[in-house]
């Protein structure tokens, strides 16, 4: 696998690969690498002919800055397990190398931002904007592949994509779990024995709703949702909705697509979920 730390360096290397034709195809991360993400990069390489991965801690999506702090970092072990997934090219760029310092950056992304996520974690998906527009500058790919287990990330990359019309393909692959059905996430490595059975009160949930979904019973789902979320020990919710699975708005019985997304602190980390229920 070829490394980069700088960009001129990558993209001198991919200028030569698209000229001769190759597809690009590219799955940003922030490290800390498990089979979700691995799954990305397997997804990516069926589709193109170059996958490359980035492994960027992008500082301007924390809105909390000992989230920040404690984020792991284990790149040595990251590198192997790209190497062991045929990764093609990895970029792994310092801060510096990212951002000149100070700049402004502001994207309208419109009710996204307001709602869940973008409630509780102000300015995130601005960070997160900013960065993935960057990165997709330096690499220019033909396809990008992100998760569903961030559903409201994807959706404000969509949005982004359609803003400013960028000549990207995004493509969404399904939540990797455990097991147990606990959705793979860098932050489980903070969880300790006790958070991790009660955490998967969270999934749970989900599959319940799923398996139980009636359009003339939205609200009382949801009520139920969220008793049951906020009577396991240790967990603290941040919201339960069920939802357009485009606007993200409160779903009632016509909705078509529908999706339930859930966000709680289990202990001391953050975990976030979700499940479409109608495609
Ligand atoms: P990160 O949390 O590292 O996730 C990188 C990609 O892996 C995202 O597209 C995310 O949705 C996907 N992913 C995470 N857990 C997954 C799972 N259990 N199953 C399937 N896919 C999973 O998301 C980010 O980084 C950042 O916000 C980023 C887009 C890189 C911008 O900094």
């Amino acid at each position: 696998m070829k490394n980069f730390k700088k960009r001129a360096d990558l993209q001198q290397y991919l200028a030569g690969l698209k000229a001769a034709g190759a597809v690009i195809t590219f799955v940003p991360t922030m490290g800390a690498l498990h089979l979700g993400h691995l799954s990305l990069i397997e997804q990516a390489k069926q589709l193109g002919d170059v996958v490359v991965c980035s492994i960027f801690v992008n500082p301007t999506q924390f809105n909390d800055p000992k989230d920040l702090e404690i984020y792991p970092r284990p790149i040595q072990d990251d590198i192997k397990k790209l190497e062991a997934v045929n990764c093609d090219v990895l970029f792994n760029p310092e801060v510096a190398e990212m951002y000149a310092g100070n700049e402004k950056w502001h994207l309208e992304i419109g009710g996204l931002e307001e709602l869940l996520e973008g409630k509780f974690r102000p300015g995130h998906y601005q960070g997160v904007t900013q960065v993935v527009y960057k990165l997709f500058d330096i690499v220019k790919p033909d396809i990008a592949l992100f998760g569903q287990k961030d559903y409201q990330q994807f959706l404000v990359i969509n949005r982004m994509v359609d803003v400013l019309n960028l000549p990207v393909k995004l493509v969404m692959c399904p939540i990797a779990r455990e097991m147990d059905g606990l959705a793979m996430s860098s932050r489980n490595i903070h969880l300790t024995a006790d958070d991790r059975r009660h955490a998967l009160i969270l999934s749970r949930t989900l599959n319940k709703i799923k398996q139980s979904f009636d359009p003339e019973k939205i609200d009382q789902l949801k009520q139920h949702a969220e008793a049951d979320i906020a009577a396991e020990p240790g967990v603290t919710p941040a919201y339960f909705e069920i939802a357009d699975a485009e606007t993200l708005l409160a779903a009632n019985k016509n909705t078509k697509k529908v999706v339930a997304l859930v966000a709680a602190t289990v202990g001391k980390t953050r975990l976030i979920d979700n499940v479409i229920i109608k495609d």
